[in-house]
């Protein structure tokens, strides 16, 4: 995280630490209509947010499949296809003829100029389109705008899905100061001193940094406790080398990760008597969802049945046991890790501040930690003893992407109104 944050290091470290020019949480007088967009999970929706009277109130939304072939084809026909699905939903929001903000939810790591300047590093999870990394995502989306010429769009502000997160959750809890995704990907945000981020100017005062805690490991540090399986996904992954640490953690590579492990066990014939089934052979067969219904408490052992049934896979009760035990241990290892680097957030705030104890709130998303009977459980037991002075909440953010944009691009121009009024009071003492 230090490296990240130095101003000399920054350019090495794999934690990136991004500044996200989000300087302050919502302090209750944010108001107005917005558009959100939100790519990078598991859909990619449209919608239209009222803030008003500290309430962020979804009005509509709509969800746009992106096709397997545009999440990895030509970056131009990704954005022509967001631009067509913003289209479409103005259209049907009777919305086409008014110019209002759009606060965008782009999950993916990306170094901030301005809130309203964004380039991509690189492209995680399964997209994979050319000619978008480097670029700032803000003018290739203006461009396809642009390009329809059939509808207008105001200020963009740009977000990642933890800020976010975060943001949504500023309303029910003002403590919330740490913003978690375990999804389809993982990483965390958090409110930093503006002083210790190198790369920004300023003393006073505080800014989000999206740590991109996914790519821990990029620098080989995590290699102590990688398993041959951990390479192996990796290796087979679509971005080979990179998000070593979300590779251990998050819905996409989980259920990989067990489908690997149980056709180990297999080959050593220590299940299945040593068979093993096409299914257990093909990435993407085992389903992350299927931790979830095998850890199940009471109907864990006959979704067990069930699933290994589904995958052609001759099972006795002691096989069933064994792929709990496998289920379980993967998702503890993931909530261990992401308990781990929580800790790290929480006792960084809490240093900061000069406090002996920190009282904090975590705002979080996501469908591994949603979904998952017990990975919440795993992971705040764990984190309460990696952190012990620190007491921290967690909060589930209610559409953190779609309302927590909103929430961002909000705040963005409150603090413009009030700079533009600090301005004029000072135009107002010169004259
Ligand atoms: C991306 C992050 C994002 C996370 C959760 C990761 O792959 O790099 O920017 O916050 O997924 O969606």
């Amino acid at each position: 995280m230090k490296k990240g944050l130095g101003k000399t290091t920054h350019h090495k470290a794999c934690v990136k630490m991004l500044p996200t020019f989000v300087r302050a949480t919502p302090d209750g007088t944010e108001k107005g209509d917005f558009l959100a967009l939100d790519l990078g999970g598991t859909n990619f929706r449209v919608l239209h947010v009222q803030v008003k009277e500290q309430k962020v109130v979804k009005m509509d939304s709509q969800s746009c499949a992106i096709p397997q072939e545009i999440m990895v084809g030509p970056g131009k026909q990704l954005f022509d296809h967001i631009a067509a699905c913003l289209s479409k939903f103005l259209d049907t929001q009777n919305l086409k003829g008014k110019t209002l903000p759009l606060g965008f939810t782009f999950s993916f790591p990306c170094e901030q100029k301005e809130i309203d300047k964004s380039i991509l590093i690189r492209w995680t999870k399964g997209f994979n389109c050319s000619g978008v990394e480097g670029k700032d995502v803000v003018k290739l989306l203006k461009m396809a705008i642009q390009r329809r010429g059939d509808f207008n769009i105001d200020s963009v502000a740009m977000v990642n899905d933890t800020v976010g997160t975060m943001m949504s959750c500023g309303y029910p809890d003002s403590n919330c100061e740490i913003g978690m995704i375990i999804g389809t990907g993982t990483n965390a945000c958090y409110m930093e001193d503006i002083k210790n981020v190198q790369r920004v100017v300023g003393e006073d005062g505080q800014m989000c940094i999206n740590t991109e805690w996914g790519g821990f490991g990029d620098d080989n540090a995590l290699n102590d406790i990688l398993t041959e399986i951990d390479f192996e996904v990796d290796r087979t992954s679509i971005n080979p080398g990179v998000h070593t640490f979300e590779k251990m953690i998050s819905g996409m590579y989980l259920g990989d990760i067990v489908c690997l492990m149980l056709k180990k066990l297999a080959e050593e014939k220590l299940l299945f008597k040593g068979q093993v089934s096409d299914a257990l052979r093909t990435p993407g067969k085992f389903e992350t969802k299927f931790l979830s219904d095998i850890e199940k408490p009471r109907s864990g052992l006959e979704n067990a049945k069930r699933i290994l049934n589904s995958l052609d896979l001759k099972w006795d009760l002691t096989d069933l046991h064994v792929v709990q035990l496998v289920c379980d241990t993967i998702s503890k290892r993931s909530a261990d890790l992401c308990a781990a680097c929580l800790a790290t957030l929480a006792n960084r705030i809490r240093t900061n501040r000069g406090l002996e104890k920190l009282k904090t709130t975590v705002g979080v998303d996501g469908t591994v930690y949603r979904k998952h009977p017990n990975f919440s459980t795993k992971l705040e037991e764990r984190v309460k003893e990696l952190a012990p002075q620190c007491e921290i909440s967690f909060l589930i953010s209610e559409d953190g992407s779609g309302k927590g944009a909103a929430m961002v691009t909000a705040v963005a121009q409150r603090l413009a109104r009030q700079s533009r009024l600090l301005d004029s009071d000072d135009d107002g003492d010169n004259s």
